[in-house]
């Protein structure tokens, strides 16, 4: 260990440092996770030493056997048959006591490695709306694949490989110290010395060309499944040929990188292998003229022959194990850094509950932006008493959606408040924020799983007759009729095997079923044709009774009979009134309006 750092103090081009940190940070990171079992893993510790012991006494036992039958020591008088026995009671124990540690661990292992990867998840759903937008769905879940099983193989090799070995050697060397010459003991742990060294170094030097291909298999991979996830447009455009080949390009690239750490494993393999067999060599040769000299008997020279064969096997794995945990650390790493992301947008301290009373919300001062260089909300201020309907229009981009998410505290704002019954939301619970307030979003993206499953996500808890309640409510009761498999056919991947508007109203049907005390609907009703709008308005419009209400609409005849109309541009309120206020005023929403009749107006005009 000390060698490592001394040349990451002495290398500044290569950045290893970062390697030994990082470990050491893996570990206080996955250190909670164990020590939840600390009596099971110190009852799995006691088991491994005996296993070892077991292990070491064995050659000692072949000793006194071949000692026993050597002519030259003694006159045979009978089979060693008690030490024979004994033999065979020590191989059975080693491996009865590993097997038994393997069961009493493997339970840690699979626990901790549960609790990490939820937590990585609930992380994952705590991060804000900005994460989730600007994220790579397939890089994160091989993240996540990776560091949970990279946690598996850590704790795997750690207990029964790494901790085994070094406590074998420990013991070998003990041995090997007490009973003959020191030069023993100081070529065996010399040469695990090198050996160790040699393959830290190796290992780190070629980390970097690991670290390359993981990095270029999860591009790789992100790319493949977002060529895949946009299918439609490939076919759209023409663009299979150029999806292939960018897809190839990527492949390329890994499978150079591929290359190279195979190269270069292949030397680390080599190099391990020559300080093996030349510590052998060195031992046995030393063992023989030692037997030569009449210094040692025959049985000692098998006993230190059977220690170097049963410490070098584990080690002919040490170097793998080594590479392997490097690896795994390195995957361990990128698993946690996804943690190491703090939530944009979390509870103050001491956040309350948000209690509802009567749903009058407030936008007051509101200033917004996505980006520093952009403002998109400008200091904006209204009022939606309880039980008001208030309609929000305006041109595309002007920041509609954008006071939506606002209110659902996607976002936090830069300046102002927004305040529901008079508390300020970024001062509330979260949960209870969003508890009170119903969704139908501009966009509708279904589970990959039935119709009556999506709509039931509203309340999953809700009685199913409560559900069908709600699909008939947003009008979704003819559609689902016509189908052969009913409310249980599954509606694709995001939501694709149906239609935009029949999307709409799971969405619709889904909020029904949430019942909130507060309703915000975004182009709830854009993509339904005129006659089923209306339908579904009554029934919204019914919800909406004795519910605080916030409609984003384009089509203004649909939002005509709202309290009070904002009419939005740029993000700013430029006229706010009701439908004949508006209409009296004479400005943009006059100008909308008109511009909208005469275009329904359109198609009968050019028939004549
Ligand atoms: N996550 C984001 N990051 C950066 N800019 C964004 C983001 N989301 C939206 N915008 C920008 O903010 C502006 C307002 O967007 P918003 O979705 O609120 O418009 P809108 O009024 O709802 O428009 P539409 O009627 O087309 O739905 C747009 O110019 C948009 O490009
Ligand atoms: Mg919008």
């Amino acid at each position: 260990m000390p060698r490592g750092s001394r040349r990451g103090h002495h290398g500044p081009s290569t950045k290893q440092p970062v390697n030994l940190t990082g470990a050491w940070e893996v570990f206080k990171t996955i250190w909670p996770y164990l020590w939840e079992f600390r009596a099971r893993m110190g009852f799995a510790f006691i088991l491994l030493v005996m296993a070892k012991l077991a292990t070491v006494t064995m050659p000692w036992a072949l000793k006194h056997i071949v000692d026993g039958l050597d002519r030259t020591q003694q006159q045979l008088i009978a089979v060693p048959v008690l030490m024979l026995v004994f033999y065979g009671v020590l191989r059975f124990s080693a491996v009865f006591f590993s097997e038994a540690r393997d069961a009493v661990f493997s339970r840690v292992t699979e626990r901790a490695m549960r609790r990490m990867v939820l937590r990585v998840f609930r992380h994952l759903h705590a991060l804000e709306l900005e994460f989730h937008l600007s994220r790579q769905t397939g890089g994160i879940s091989r993240d996540i694949d990776r560091g949970g099983n990279g946690f598996g193989f850590l704790m795997r090799m750690l207990v029964f490989n790494i901790v085994p070995t070094l406590i074998e050697l420990a013991l070998v060397a003990g041995i090997l110290l007490i009973n003959f010459s020191a030069w023993y003991a100081l070529i065996i742990l010399f040469s695990v010395g090198t050996y160790i060294y040699f393959t830290v170094v190796t290992t780190e030097w070629r980390n970097r060309f690991v670290r390359e291909m993981n990095q270029l298999d999860s591009a790789t991979n992100t790319r493949a499944i977002d060529s895949l996830l946009n299918y439609e447009t490939v076919k759209y455009f023409n663009n299979e040929a150029f999806e292939a080949e960018q897809y190839d390009q990527n492949l390329a690239r890994w499978e150079s990188a591929r290359l190279k750490t195979r190269l270069t494993l292949m030397l680390l393999n080599s190099g391990q292998a020559l300080i093996i067999a030349a510590g052998m060599v060195l031992l046995l040769w030393l063992a023989a003229s030692d037997v030569v000299s009449g210094e040692m008997t025959l049985g000692s020279l098998v006993m230190i022959n059977a220690y170097i064969l049963q410490l070098f096997m584990p080690l002919n794995f040490l170097g793998m194990v080594y590479r392997e945990v490097r690896r795994a650390l390195t995957d361990i790493e990128n698993m946690f850094a996804l943690l190491k992301k703090s939530p944009g947008v979390s509870d103050p301290p001491g956040a309350q509950p948000l209690k509802v009373s009567q749903g009058a919300i407030e936008f007051r001062n509101v200033n917004f932006s996505y980006h520093p260089e952009r403002p998109i909300i400008r200091d904006l201020s209204f009022r939606v008493e309880p039980g008001q309907k208030v309609a929000i229009v305006g041109p595309s981009g002007a920041g509609k959606s954008t006071l939506a998410r606002l209110l659902f505290r996607f976002y936090d704002l830069n300046s102002g408040e927004i305040l529901i019954d008079g508390q300020p939301i970024s001062a509330v619970t979260q949960l209870s924020l969003r508890k009170a307030i119903g969704v139908v979003p501009q966009d509708t993206v279904l589970f990959n799983d039935t119709l009556f499953s999506n709509v039931a996500y509203g309340r999953p808890e809700a009685e199913p007759e409560e559900v069908e309640e709600a699909i008939q409510m947003a009008n979704l009761d003819a559609f689902i009729r016509a189908l052969p498999e009913g409310n249980q056919t599954r509606v694709g991947e995001r939501g694709l095997k149906v239609s935009g508007g029949e999307k709409q109203r799971v969405a619709i049907a889904r909020v029904i079923l949430k019942r909130p005390p507060i309703l915000l609907f975004d182009e709830a009703t854009s993509a339904l044709d005129s006659a089923t709008e209306q339908a579904i308005l009554g029934a919204l419009n019914n919800l909406a009774k004795h519910h605080t209400s916030l409609v984003i609409a384009h089509r203004l005849s649909t939002v005509a009979d709202a309290d009070q109309i904002l009419v939005m541009d740029q993000g700013e309120i430029v006229e706010r009134g009701t439908h004949l206020q508006l209409l009296a005023l004479n400005g943009r929403y006059a100008q909308m309006w008109r511009l909208q009749r005469d275009y329904d107006e359109q198609p009968k005009d050019v028939s004549h």
